[in-house]
């Protein structure tokens, strides 16, 4: 199969394009488009079969299940059997936008969507392009991110064409994804909701409207069990290619650590990749290692925006280890720790 790569205008996307697109996913076929976290891979929500080509494209297992993307409030009725009144206060707050709400799964949704599970996961995107597409389509479209399995998700056409190409027809180039980390899931079919993926929308935004949210269970603690109970949710599920070395202490702390890392590894003649904020960047001018910065700490959403582009640089730039610094947990902090985290797969230095 051969690969379009079609570019889209973010802001006002051409109906002749979104048509082309829609008519691809009418007829069951593949096509990945750019929503505000990261790029997906959309399919017709309500075609098994097509559904079923998302996880051949993949190669995920069927036992991860799928967010279903819609335009409308309106259709979320249609996808789930109750709806609690702690959704329709998120939804009229953070949708359109970055955050998954799980609920109790409506007939209607095939259960390949769900991984046979009794909930199902929604969200409404903000970006004008993924809005246009499931409008054009007139159905909600299934779409976990437009990576391999296991691989790091895609913030440009470009990372999602290094992946799939040759498994999707077309791709819509709308530029780079605003958030950069995918979505937080919310899960509200228990008792007390649940943060089961930080994400694009903070615990405090979150908290600030439903003070109950509990944050995700903490890592460290849970691991694997943890991953067992989230389907997908495996703590690798974020790795590059290549070991990344994560440190975590202050400031001063995590620079010089990562300066005597940097040290050994050149001294073994390895290529090494650092990833740091701007504050760093003077401590390791002098190092030959090939040294991005995420932004400004003080910035989560600029560190978040970076995070997956500057993971997937350093990978193609064939460096044989990462070090990477750490960054607070506030805002969208809780994100991006939590995908560092598993980027890392344990190997976390505590300095
Ligand atoms: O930002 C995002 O959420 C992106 C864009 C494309 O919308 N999508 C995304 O999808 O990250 P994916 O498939 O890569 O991750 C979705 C995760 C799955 O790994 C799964 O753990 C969880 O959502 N999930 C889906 N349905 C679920 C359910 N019913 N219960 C619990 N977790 C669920
Ligand atoms: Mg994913």
């Amino acid at each position: 199969m051969v690969t379009d790569v079609v570019k889209i205008d973010p802001l006002a996307p051409e109906a002749a394009v979104i048509e082309r697109a829609a008519e691809l996913l009418r007829r069951g076929e593949l096509v990945v488009f750019p929503t505000e976290t990261v790029y997906g891979l959309g399919a017709d929500a309500l075609q098994p079969a097509a559904l079923a080509g998302i996880f051949a494209a993949k190669g995920r297992p069927f036992s991860d299940p799928l967010i279903v993307h819609i335009a409308e409030y309106a259709t979320l009725e249609a996808l789930t059997s109750s709806i609690p009144a702690a959704a329709r206060q998120l939804a009229q707050v953070f949708w359109p936008g970055p955050l998954t709400l799980i609920l109790p799964r409506g007939e209607r949704v095939p259960h390949i969507v769900t991984a046979g599970m009794e909930t199902v996961a929604v969200r409404m995107p903000s970006h004008p392009v993924a809005r246009a597409l499931i409008t054009a389509l007139g159905s909600p479209i299934a779409a976990p991110s437009a990576n391999r399995f296991m691989h790091i998700s895609p913030t440009t056409a470009g990372h999602a064409l290094a992946d799939l190409n040759g498994r999707v027809p077309l791709i819509l180039d709308g530029g780079s994804c605003d958030v950069g980390v995918e979505s937080t899931i919310l899960d509200l079919s228990a008792e007390v909701p649940l943060i089961l993926r930080p994400g694009g929308v903070s615990l405090e935004a979150l908290r600030a409207i439903l003070p109950t949210v509990r944050p995700p269970v903490k890592r460290e603690t849970a691991l694997e069990e943890q991953a067992q109970k989230a389907p997908g949710q495996l703590s690798m599920h974020y790795a590059p290619a290549i070991p990344l070395l994560l440190f975590d202490g202050s400031e001063e702390a995590m620079r010089t650590a990562m300066l005597a890392e940097l040290r050994q590894h050149r001294e073994r003649g390895e290529r090494v990749g650092v990833l740091v904020a701007d504050a760093d960047l003077a401590a390791f001018q002098a190092s030959d290692a090939l040294v991005y910065t995420l932004g400004d700490a003080a910035y989560p959403a600029q560190v978040a925006a970076r995070l997956f582009a500057s993971l997937r640089a350093l990978e193609e730039a064939g460096v044989q280890v990462i070090l990477c610094r750490n960054f607070a947990a506030h805002d969208l902090g809780l994100a991006i720790r939590d995908r560092l985290g598993r980027a890392a797969g344990g190997r976390i230095i505590r300095v």
